[in-house]
């Protein structure tokens, strides 16, 4: 498992001087990057939705990850045009996306929400770039891949256009079944997600953050519009996206559909109920997962010990499973509880934690693009 929690910096933020080996270069709103890293190739990079929960994470993984940089651009609304954010040392000046040129861009990773990502990132692979998307714009459509680089990262050969990432929740759940899957044959699963509230992005940490502070203080604060339906805090809610006519929530059909697509199993089913719950990051998912064939605890272990970006947490006796605090900030998504199901000896139960706001967005994305650009 890789994990990181503690940055080493060349040089203080008044230096500006790139993080780690071999990158020392001055920085003045656009990194300049040194020639050659081996085979990767250095990139003319966008993140689009800087200012969000996804997008500072895009900035804060392509600082740890070392992502070869020829110049960075950052944008957002026109509510945060104008301001800052923090990369590598220095401050970036944060670009209006609307009337945005993204012909001098070779990547666009795309944090914002459907509607904005899907004006906007046609306009920027029209200009020449390759967008990745974070929202749920164009993962269905039949020309965009949908991509986890661990299950199907081969359809990023020579790829161009937009590329969709997954939703956060489909993401770590099927980081814990595709091992299984290729040992025993995934049928469907049925389950539930207990989902963090940066799951919603800034608003959804800043409703837990003030339902904190007004329940230790009993003072009420002013309010916005709130990320969630009900109060989160000392509460779980059964309700993520909107209901449909059988009473399934888009989130929950996501993973289904999403799934089919990214395996590329057309006959997966799943029924899953997703929660809201009140913790600050990484989701889990807690499955019941049905098989073609006979499956055992230990071919299961032993698949999922191999897997990469999987850490198999399942020592019971120690007190180790996933859990959302040690999954946060981790590359790996945890996967625990492994267990026979009683009466049925073609299926499993298990539980993955992942952090969504690495492995369920920015992570996969950064992937996504290191993938894009090695040689
Ligand atoms: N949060 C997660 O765990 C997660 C996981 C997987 C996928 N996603 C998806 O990733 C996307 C971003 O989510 P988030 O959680 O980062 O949301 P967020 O915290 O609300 O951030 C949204 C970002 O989009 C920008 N934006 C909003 N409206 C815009 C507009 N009209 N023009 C330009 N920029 C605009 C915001 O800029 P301003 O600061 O200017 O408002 C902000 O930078 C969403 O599609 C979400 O569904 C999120």
């Amino acid at each position: 498992m890789l994990r990181v929690r503690h940055l080493g910096w060349g040089k203080g933020p008044g230096g500006g001087f790139l993080p780690f080996s071999g990158l020392f270069c001055r920085l003045s709103g656009v990194v300049h990057s040194p020639e050659g890293q081996g085979r990767i190739a250095m990139t003319k990079l966008a993140v689009v939705g800087a200012t969000g929960a996804v997008g500072r994470e895009v900035l804060n993984l392509l600082t740890i990850r070392n992502f070869p940089l020829t110049e960075l651009r950052v944008f957002a609304s026109s509510r945060s045009a104008g301001s800052n954010v923090h990369f590598r040392g220095n401050d970036l000046i944060v670009e209006d996306l609307a009337g945005a040129d993204f012909s001098t861009v070779e990547i666009a990773i795309f944090d914002t929400p459907d509607d904005v990502a899907a004006k906007y990132a046609p306009i920027a692979r029209d200009a020449g770039c390759i967008v990745i998307d974070n929202s749920a714009a164009f993962r269905m459509d039949d020309d965009v891949p949908l991509v986890i680089p661990e299950i199907n990262g081969r359809l990023l050969e020579k790829r161009s256009g937009i590329i969709a990432n997954p939703n956060c929740t489909t993401a770590i759940g099927l980081m814990g079944l595709w091992p299984l899957h290729k040992e025993f044959g995934l049928e469907r699963v049925f389950g539930s997600s207990y989902q963090a509230v940066s799951g919603a992005g800034e608003s959804g940490i800043a409703q837990l953050n003030r339902e904190t502070r007004e329940y230790v203080t009993g003072v009420a604060e002013e309010i916005g519009v709130p990320a969630f339906p009900h109060p989160i805090l000392r509460n779980v809610i059964p309700h993520i996206g909107r209901f449909d006519a059988n009473g399934n929530t888009s989130e929950e059909m996501k993973f289904e559909r999403e799934g089919r697509k990214i395996m590329n199993l057309p006959h997966f089913s799943s029924s899953l109920t997703c929660v809201r719950v009140p913790v600050m990051r990484s989701h889990s998912v807690d499955m019941i997962a049905f098989f073609e064939k006979r499956v055992s605890v230990r071919r299961a272990h032993d698949a999922l010990r191999e897997a990469s970006g999987v850490t198999l947490k399942d020592d019971t006796a120690k007190g180790l499973y996933p859990m959302p605090l040690t999954a946060t900030e981790s590359f790996d998504c945890e996967v625990g509880r492994v267990r026979m199901v009683p009466g049925f000896q073609k299926a499993l139960h298990l539980f993955v934690s992942g952090d969504q706001l690495w492995k369920g967005a920015a992570l996969n994305a950064v992937q996504i693009a290191e993938r894009l650009v090695s040689g």
